[in-house]
């Protein structure tokens, strides 16, 4: 049987808050809802960020707030439902309805707006949008001058985003009309050529956020100012295969190309927690000991990276990594 050990680190989990769903509108595929505390404020939270939900049975997902963030006495959700749902996705559509109560965690953010004055180029794939929503309406809150390009094959939150004070600054690219041309991001970074400052944001599907990082670049906007989230589970890539040693387990196991190191332990008995399996929420994350990590989590700074690994979705530069287990 896999056992935890007892001696095992907790994990990092963000603390609970109890809510209630005040509305739920069903829009295509995504359901979109609004949440509001049971008791007390609701933390303060920052465009770009998410919130665990805690949807039973061990479950718990990671989505980002897409409302106003001015708006701090409800949180505002959308989840695609995904007909490869690992459970989250079909959880939450099963049984959110206006009344119902949930748990989530406290707003954390990975994807931040950066502070400054200059002007922003968002991107937004499909689901991808919702965090740029929320950074849409805090740079219309601040001033600044942005546009927001949606790219979707069923852009459900088209007729939303024209009800927002910043609706002409929407472009919206429905990729369900075979006459509709394609977004071209080069195209849309030269509507802001001769424009100094230039800060781009992209979250989606992982073509979309390479060809726009590449076409940033090649306009000469600076690494540091093109951010992206992914905003679904990167799969392990294949590669080599390694040994991990479980230190104070007294147990070494060898990590295939193609599996997560959480896998090769469970394999041998010994199991670690896993939330959302995609290096987003740290329940898996672990003191490294020694070895050279390959990170490929978005939860760890780059100052925890120095001794901390994220074992569901990371790999190794070198032969051995040694971990606090
Ligand atoms: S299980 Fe969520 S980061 Fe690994």
């Amino acid at each position: 049987m896999s056992t935890i050990p007892s001696n095992t680190p907790p994990a990092p989990q963000s603390a609970r808050m109890d809510v209630t769903v005040e509305t739920a509108t069903r829009l295509g595929q995504v359901l979109l809802f609004d949440l509001r505390p049971l008791s007390g404020p609701l933390p303060a939270w920052q465009a770009g960020a998410h919130v665990d939900l805690f949807l039973g049975d061990g479950l718990i997902r990671q989505y980002s707030l897409c409302g106003d963030p001015a708006r701090q006495d409800r949180y505002r959700l959308a989840v695609l439902l995904e007909p490869d749902s690992r459970g989250g996705s079909k959880a939450v559509h099963a049984h959110v309805r206006p009344g119902a109560r949930l748990a989530i965690g406290a707003p954390r953010n990975l994807f931040p707006l950066r502070p400054g004055t200059g002007p922003a180029m968002l991107v937004g794939g499909g689901i991808g949008v919702t965090p740029l929503i929320a950074m849409a309406h805090a740079l219309h809150e601040q001033g600044r001058d942005f546009v927001l390009h949606y790219v979707a094959r069923d852009p459900v939150f088209a007729p939303l985003l024209r009800r927002t004070p910043f609706a002409d600054r929407v472009r919206v690219h429905d990729r369900s009309r075979a006459e509709a041309p394609r977004f071209d991001p080069s195209g849309a970074l030269a509507d802001h050529a001769g424009t100094a400052g230039l800060s781009v944001y992209v979250c989606g599907p992982s073509g979309l956020m390479e060809a726009v990082a590449h076409a940033a670049g090649a306009a000469g906007v600076p690494p540091e100012d093109i951010h992206r989230e992914a905003f679904s589970a990167q799969p392990v890539a294949a590669g080599r295969t390694f040994e991990v040693l479980a230190a104070r387990a007294g147990l070494r196991v060898t990590v295939g190309g193609d599996e997560p190191i959480t896998t090769a332990l469970a394999r041998a008995g010994l199991r670690v927690p896993v939330s959302c399996e995609q290096g987003i929420c740290g329940t898996c994350v672990v003191t490294l000991l020694e070895g050279e990590a390959d990170h490929r989590d978005s939860y760890l700074t780059d100052d925890e990276r120095a001794d901390q690994i994220a074992l569901c979705c990371s790999r190794a530069r070198s032969p051995l990594l040694v971990v606090d287990l």
